[in-house]
C-alpha cells in the first residue's frame, strides 16, 4: 500500500498533507526518513512514524459505547442526535455506523463499527447472537408470565417470539432478560403482550461484549483486540 495512502485511511493526514510532512522529512519508514509519499509499504510489518507519532495499520474501527437516552441509533437523523454525534470529529471520515439499534430511551451497549462483513454476520439472524438487557417493568410478573415470556409470546403483528432467558429480581418487577434475535421494539412489545410495560431498558451484553463499566453514559472507547478477537470468533 501506498505511504500516503495507508496514513490519510488510518485518519492521520490528508494525502497532500503527506505528501508536504515527506517533502519536509517529517515521515520514516522503519526507522528510515521517507521523502516520497508514493513509497509502498507492508501496512502490518512497517514501522511507520508520522511527525514523531507511531502509525499502526487498523483495517476496520470497533468502539464500545455506553448509550445515554435521547440518541438514535442511526448514522444521521433530521430530528435527533445520533450515536455517531457523541464520537470526536476524527472518526467522522470513517465509515462508522452502529451495529443493531437500540430504542431511543433505551440505554447502554452499542458496539459502533466500519467492519459491515462482520456486522452483517453478527445481526443475522441464524446467528442467534445473545443480548442480555437490565430492564424495570411497570407491574411485577407472576410465574406464569414469566414462564409465558421465556417460552414466547405473541407479538402485536402476530410475530411468536424466541425462547428467552428472565433472572427475576426479588421485586419481581426488574431483573435481566437474555433475548437471541431483535426484532423491533422486541422487549417492550414482549412485556406489552402481557399487559405490563417496560419503564428502563439498559443493554449489557452482545455476544462476547460486556458493557464496560468504567464508561459513563456517552462515553465510548476502542474495543480492545481480546474483545476484536472474541467478535470474529462469534461471527464464525
Ligand atoms: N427491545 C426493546 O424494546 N428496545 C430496545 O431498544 C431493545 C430491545
Amino acid at each position: 500500500m501506498r505511504l500516503d495512502k495507508f496514513l490519510s485511511s488510518m485518519g492521520i493526514a490528508s494525502r497532500s498533507e503527506v505528501s508536504a510532512a515527506a517533502r519536509r522529512g517529517a515521515i520514516t519508514v522503519d526507522g528510515v526518513v521517507c521523502r516520497d509519499a508514493s513509497t509502498h509499504i507492508d501496512p502490518d510489518r512497517s514501522a511507520v512514524v508520522f511527525c514523531g507519532r507511531s502509525v499502526t495499520y487498523k483495517k476496520y474501527r470497533y468502539i464500545m459505547l455506553n448509550k445515554p437516552e435521547g440518541y438514535v441509533s442511526a448514522t444521521e437523523d433530521g430530528k435527533d442526535p445520533t450515536v455517531l454525534d457523541l464520537l470526536p470529529e476524527e472518526y467522522k471520515k470513517f465509515n462508522l455506523f452502529p451495529c443493531g439499534r437500540l430504542d431511543k430511551n433505551t440505554l447502554g451497549l452499542m458496539l459502533i463499527t466500519d467492519n459491515g462483513e462482520l456486522s452483517h454476520r453478527l445481526l443475522s439472524p441464524k446467528r442467534h447472537v445473545k443480548k442480555t438487557y437490565v430492564y424495570r417493568s411497570k407491574f411485577p410478573i407472576t410465574d406464569e408470565e414469566k414462564e409465558l415470556l421465556e417460552s414466547g409470546v405473541t407479538l402485536d403483528d402476530g410475530y411468536e417470539t424466541k425462547p428467552s432467558v428472565i433472572e427475576l429480581d426479588s421485586g419481581r418487577d426488574s431483573g435481566k432478560i437474555t433475548l437471541t434475535e431483535g426484532k423491533y421494539h422486541q422487549i417492550k412489545r414482549m412485556f406489552e403482550s402481557v399487559n405490563n410495560k417496560i419503564i428502563y431498558l439498559e443493554r449489557v451484553t452482545f455476544g462476547p461484549l460486556v458493557l464496560d463499566a468504567s464508561l459513563g453514559r456517552g462515553e465510548w472507547r476502542e474495543l480492545n483486540e481480546n474483545e476484536i478477537k472474541a467478535l470474529e470468533e462469534h461471527a464464525k
